[in-house]
């Protein structure tokens, strides 16, 4: 089989990597790739977001499979004109990739489906902000109506900031959402999906702050690991029952069905699961941990996604123990990242590039915000911990910056799921 990979992230590295080892895998091409996923995979240049691009560089490759990694392309219908072109695509069309493009749809079929998530409040006109505001209760959530690279949301005790971040949405056009608060720790459980037939993923956690503690603004993400030693065995399969198996029957029944990686970022709150957010692929930091643990061939898997055979595809297999990934990024991330910088260790093992490019005289440079990923196993999490923080101590760009306690409080014992009363 021969596989393209739509995208340029550390995500799409680890992904190239667990197909790397597929034995049903001929030939491997990433575009636009980065100066790390070129080490696995041809390099082709490509503007992701123009179907026609995508589908004509897939029919000249000889693709069996295109696999899209970023939601930006599947919500441009990317997926869509590969299919059309007769080329099996892992994505969703962009109705349903919608479930991620907008939260209001998302709300819509989440209600539709009886599915537990945070009430919710859109605002459109300025002048109904205030009284918006009235009906929350403190922390605020405050939210862009569409996609915004997980930068979007603010969450704040402090009414003056959320009715500034609120604002500063309105002026640039965009619809507000505003959200109930949810406690309780978050977990991302990623689905594959076609039409009716849901596959679980081990459940993964990630870290949305920049810094430590959860401190500072949420960023695309700064770490992740999985499984979850907090969680109960049967959480995977609750949440299926709960909350992705009625999303997917909804998709079905509106004429969209989904088809691809459906991910649900959900709060195990005292009154049980409750939905955050929906995405349309697979999530960036989580993959990178989450693939580090699959053992089944992911090749077939997501070729059987993409041709509607998930439901004879036998269970999934796992390698015992757990996987950590932390971000290294950039200085100035989440804000304007410097970029330019050489990058040393970036080529040990473990090591999944993001925004890195090989300059002309063959030094890898940074080149976005986030950098690296970079995962360490274990045969329990606190190993995968140490794993992956000697493997970033391996690692060398000047101004960079990571966090230092991703999963660091499993390790510890210290996350539960509040309990009712
Ligand atoms: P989102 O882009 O919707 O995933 O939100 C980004 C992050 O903001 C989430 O991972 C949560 O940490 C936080 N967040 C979003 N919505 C809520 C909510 N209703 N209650 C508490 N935290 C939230
Ligand atoms: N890990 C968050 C995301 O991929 O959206």
């Amino acid at each position: 089989m021969r596989v393209l990979v739509v995208g340029s992230g550390a995500r799409e590295h680890a992904i190239l990597l667990a197909l790397a080892q597929d034995p049903g895998v001929t030939a491997l091409a990433c575009a636009p790739g980065n100066a790390g996923t070129a080490s696995v995979a041809e390099q082709r240049g490509l503007d992701v977001v123009d179907p026609a691009a995508v589908t004509a560089l897939a029919g000249q490759w000889q693709a069996d499979l295109v696999v899209i990694g970023p939601e930006v392309p599947l919500v441009a219908g990317v997926a869509d004109a590969v299919r059309a072109a007769g080329i099996p695509c892992f994505g969703p069309g962009a109705e349903a990739a919608r479930i991620e493009g907008s939260k209001a749809f998302a709300k819509d079929v989440m209600a539709a489906a009886g599915v537990p998530t945070a009430g919710c409040e859109i605002v459109v006109n300025p002048a109904h902000l205030d009284a918006a505001l009235d009906r929350f209760d403190p922390p605020y959530v405050v939210k862009d109506d569409g996609l915004a690279a997980g930068k979007g949301v603010v969450v704040t005790p402090d009414r003056d900031l959320a009715r500034a971040h609120a604002m500063t949405l309105l002026d640039g056009g965009h619809p507000v959402l505003l959200e109930a608060f949810l406690d309780g720790p978050e977990a991302s459980l990623f689905c594959l999906v076609d039409g009716g037939t849901v596959v679980p993923l081990l459940p993964a956690q990630d870290f949305k702050r920049v810094g430590d503690d959860d401190s500072g603004p949420n960023t695309g993400g700064m770490g992740a690991y999985a499984p979850l030693p907090w969680a109960s065995p049967g959480l995977a399969d609750e949440l299926v029952e709960l909350v992705v198996a009625p999303v997917a029957r909804e998709m079905v029944a509106r004429g969209t069905p989904f088809s691809g990686l459906l991910y649900a970022g959900l709060a195990l709150t005292s009154r049980g699961p409750s939905v955050i957010e929906f995405n349309c692929r697979f999530g960036d930091p989580e993959t990178q941990a989450v693939l580090a643990l699959l053992r089944t061939p992911l090749a077939g898997l997501l070729h059987a996604t993409a041709t509607g055979a998930l439901s004879g595809v036998p269970p999934l297999e796992w390698a015992e123990g757990a996987a950590v990934t932390v971000v290294v990024a950039a200085e100035g991330y989440p804000g304007t990242p410097r970029v330019g910088d050489p990058i040393t260790g970036a080529d040990g093992e473990g090591v999944l590039h993001a925004g890195t490019r090989r300059r002309d005289d063959g030094a890898v440079v940074s080149s976005g915000g986030r950098v690296l990923s970079v995962v360490g196993t274990g045969a329990d999490l606190a190993a995968a911990r140490e794993d992956a923080y000697r493997r970033v101590d391996a690692v060398h760009l000047a101004g960079s910056h990571h966090r230092t306690d991703i999963a660091l409080k499993a390790v510890r014992g210290e996350i539960t799921v509040p309990t009712a009363g």
